[in-house]
């Protein structure tokens, strides 16, 4: 794999964002083993950090300082270079952290069906932001957030897809814009 395939390529990361559910993390590990690049899982640098679970961040000191925690662990990516990079549903909403991905390298929207997402988040349920929540506040969540994700430099759709093949067709999709730049 060439160093040079990342379109608009600053640190050269891959930044994966998409709403909880999205598979960011199993699409992040298929993309790290076909490029040979280092995954990092930005939820688990934080709790790495922090020294406990993104749960009890929430819990103990609510949402607003883990919010703080996301943008100092995306902005310590800019002491790497070349990484895949999963992140958390939540980190489209402050306009820093797009300033920061910007910069970081190329985003990458992973696109999932809302059914596929509920489906996911029904088998996983212990998230501090779908967990007593009613699943239309959910939704309604994920439909706010879906236009800031839509504003990603690739909107992937992964509905029912493996990720061995996202990870392919993400790779393509980048060395065609990369040999049209
Ligand atoms: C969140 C998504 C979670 C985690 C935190 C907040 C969100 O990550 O960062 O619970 O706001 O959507 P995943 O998208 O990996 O579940």
């Amino acid at each position: 794999m060439t160093e040079n395939f990342v379109s608009g390529e600053k640190r050269g990361h891959l930044i994966l964002v998409g709403f909880m559910g999205a598979g960011k993390t199993t699409v992040g590990r298929a993309l790290a083993a076909l490029t040979g690049r280092q995954f990092i899982d930005l939820d688990g640098w934080i709790e790495e950090k922090a020294g406990t679970s993104i749960k009890n961040i929430f819990s103990d000191k609510g949402e607003e300082y883990f919010r703080a925690l996301e943008s100092e662990a995306l902005a310590a990516m800019m002491q790497r270079t070349h990484c895949i990079v999963a992140t958390g549903g939540g980190i489209v909403g402050r306009a820093k952290n797009w300033e920061l991905m910007r910069r970081l390298g190329t985003v990458v929207y992973l696109e999932n069906d809302w059914e596929t997402i509920v489906s996911r988040i029904a088998a996983c349920p212990d998230r501090p932001l779908v967990t007593g929540k009613a699943l239309e506040e959910v939704q309604a969540l994920f439909e706010r957030r879906r236009p800031l994700y839509e504003t990603a430099d690739l909107c992937v759709p992964v509905t029912n897809q493996d990720p061995a093949e996202v990870a392919l067709t993400i790779v393509e999709m980048l060395s065609r814009e990369t040999h049209r730049a």
